[in-house]
């Protein structure tokens, strides 16, 4: 398979797309914007014939279809993943986090129905968080935005 890994200069996709390398035979873009979390150095050493690196946008709409159309999954870690930057400026949040994903959500794959799948781990405080969290229980965040994006 072909997988675009959006994020996967940062932490959790570097560490995913080594993980794609080393355990699958599946060929690899990385799309990644490069921003202060972003960092080329832990992509170093992958194979060229299995991993290439796209730096851009995720909210660029036309390349986001052209990557679309030539790929058969997407796994999606690109973010806003420093909350407390947010304090100062929330616009890139709000054009990544949000805007961004939006438009990963609604890119055109070639006619092929989309479906979105929300993971996250979540760390917690608290010796009842395991049980509030839990993935049955309707009032985890995380279930109440995978119904919402589906
Ligand atoms: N790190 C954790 O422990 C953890 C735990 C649970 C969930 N998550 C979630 O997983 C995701 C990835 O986390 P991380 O720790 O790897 O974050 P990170 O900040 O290390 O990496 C984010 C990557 O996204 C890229 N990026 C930012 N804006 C972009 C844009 N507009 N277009 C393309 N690329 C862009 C950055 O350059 C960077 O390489 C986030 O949604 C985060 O909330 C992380």
């Amino acid at each position: 398979m072909r997988i675009l890994v959006t994020g996967g200069a940062g932490f959790i996709g570097s560490n995913f797309v080594h993980h794609l390398v080393e355990h699958t035979d599946h060929v690899v873009t990385v799309l990644d914007k490069l921003t202060y979390a972003g960092n080329t150095a832990s992509l170093a050493g992958l194979p060229a014939d299995r991993v290439s690196l796209v730096v851009g946008d995720i909210g660029d709409a036309p390349l986001v279809d052209e990557l679309f159309g030539r790929h058969d999954a997407v796994v999606h870690y690109a973010a806003e993943s420093h909350n407390d930057n947010s304090l100062s400026d929330p616009r890139p949040f709000l054009d990544t986090n949000i805007v961004g994903t939006y438009t990963l959500l609604v890119a055109d794959f070639e006619g092929t129905p989309v479906r979105a799948r929300l993971g996250s781990n979540v760390v917690a405080g608290g010796k009842d968080a395991t049980v509030w969290l839990s993935v049955l229980n309707p009032h985890n965040c995380f279930y109440r935005d995978e119904e919402l994006i589906r």
